[in-house]
């Protein structure tokens, strides 16, 4: 894509455009090597290399796995609270940044933060059923049919139906219960919600995966790295149909 490089680097770093024209008046914008002082010339986003105070400038959609940590909010702004765009370092910041979908504030694990509309849309869209899969610690002992309403999709006590979901019970005894449940949808504090349906508390919660891609673990919490597309395609394959290939 062909763009004025004060446009290029608008879109793909978080400066604001009086602070890039600065930049490029005092050469520190490279194109392909060289320093440009010239805010109007164009440039090609997939093959001009562009730097910016001698780091390279991603050009092209990004796509950011987070190791979301309790205590921050999913939101690109919260006033008096930490978000989850606080967490991303300054080379990474974008201004069209946004989390793609939400965890709650004490949930923890991956969250992916991308500016590629479509295709976050297409991963939240309970149309493309790209599972989510949690782990999940929680108080008391669930009654009877636990199981079964995972499996044929149960009703919430505010009126809505959940789509089947996977439960697979992994410890329990003496009031304590760990599982791991693949959602296919994302309702407002849905695990917490079915588990209370059931008699149960959530204290523990940690998105693992999405689609086929799981939480690099070597992130700690709070980090964030970028993803590769073959990793892109691993939460949405490209073949699915009308879905955005990154
Ligand atoms: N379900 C919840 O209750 N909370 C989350 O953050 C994600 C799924």
């Amino acid at each position: 894509m062909l763009l004025r490089l004060d446009r290029a680097l608008s879109e793909f770093t978080a400066l604001p455009r009086s602070e890039i024209r600065k930049k490029i008046r005092s050469g520190a914008v490279q194109v392909n090597g060289s320093a440009v002082q010239n805010a109007a010339l164009h440039v090609d986003t997939v093959s001009d290399r562009l730097l910016l105070d001698n780091e390279p400038v991603r050009c092209g959609p990004l796509y950011l796995m987070l190791n979301k940590p309790r205590g921050v909010v999913s939101a690109t702004r919260s006033p008096g609270e930490r978000t989850v765009l606080d967490l991303v370092p300054p080379s990474l910041r974008r201004k069209n940044l946004f989390p793609a979908g939400r965890l709650d504030k004490d949930t923890v694990g991956f969250l992916l933060l991308t500016d590629d509309g479509a295709f976050a849309h297409a991963i939240l869209s309970p149309k493309r059923h790209v599972p989510k899969t949690y782990l999940v610690r929680a108080e008391g002992t669930p009654r009877e049919g636990f199981a079964a309403a995972f499996r044929e999709g149960m009703a919430l006590s505010g009126g809505e139906r959940c789509r089947p979901a996977e439960l697979n019970i992994l410890t329990a005894g003496e009031g304590l219960l760990e599982a791991r449940v693949v959602l296919h949808e994302g309702m407002y504090h849905q695990i917490k919600r079915m588990f209370a349906e059931f008699g149960c508390t959530v204290i523990y919660l940690k998105r693992e995966k999405m689609g086929g891609l799981a939480l690099d673990e070597s992130l700690a919490e709070g980090e964030c790295r970028i993803l590769e597309t073959e990793e892109i395609q691993r939460i949405l394959p490209p073949e699915t149909e009308g879905a955005q290939k990154p």
